[in-house]
């Protein structure tokens, strides 16, 4: 981790703030449409998705729970290991439930289907993923994401929850980090 984090050394932005509001008042919205009488439990990825999944379910306007789990693949680089690490487990059960993944960003789609493979085995009603964000042109492996955000190039971005060595979190755009 970097012992404090500069100045944004950001060479674009790619997504403004105001277009992340009114795309997660939609996918919110279409959320709860799909799921009206059906209560819902979120299930955010930490840490990268903690402020997507803070305005989504605000704009969720059915029942529905949160848990967090929290899985580590990149170790800190830019560049996805494939090696998924558990470091927290959700705290309810699963088992029965209409459950929505709630992601920040799908690359390989390694950590995604690591997280479905070990949440299948837990017996679900329904299992689905919500990204904010989406490469498709890195995938590794074939995930199925209900609901999509935005598909972006293959860049490395941060803001808005996302990270580089743990800074620009903050960020309230999506940006593309100087090299
Ligand atoms: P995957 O296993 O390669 O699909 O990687 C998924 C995880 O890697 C995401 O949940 C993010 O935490 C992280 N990640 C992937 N691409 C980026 C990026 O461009 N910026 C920041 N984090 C990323
Ligand atoms: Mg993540």
């Amino acid at each position: 981790m970097r012992s404090h984090c500069a100045e944004p050394e950001i060479k674009e932005i790619l997504i403004s703030r105001e277009k992340i509001q009114s795309r997660v008042r939609e996918l919110g919205e279409e959320i709860s449409r799909d799921y009206a009488g059906k209560p819902l439990m979120l299930i955010g990825v930490l840490k990268g998705s903690f402020i997507f999944l803070a305005d989504l379910m605000r704009h969720i306007t059915i029942p529905c729970s949160v848990e967090f789990i929290c899985l580590s693949s990149y170790e800190g680089g830019t560049e996805s290991t494939g090696i998924v690490r558990m470091l927290l487990d959700l705290r309810s059960d699963s088992s029965g439930r209409e459950v929505l993944i709630v992601e920040d960003i799908v690359d390989s789609g390694l950590t995604l289907n690591y997280l479905m493979d070990n949440l299948r085995t837990r017996h679900p009603a329904s299992l689905e993923v919500c990204t904010l964000l989406n490469k498709p042109e890195e995938r590794k492996i074939p995930v199925p994401v209900k609901y999509t955000g935005f598909e972006i190039p293959n860049k490395f971005v941060v803001g808005y929850g996302l990270d580089f060595q743990e800074c620009y979190r903050n960020l309230s755009y999506i940006g593309v980090l100087k090299v």
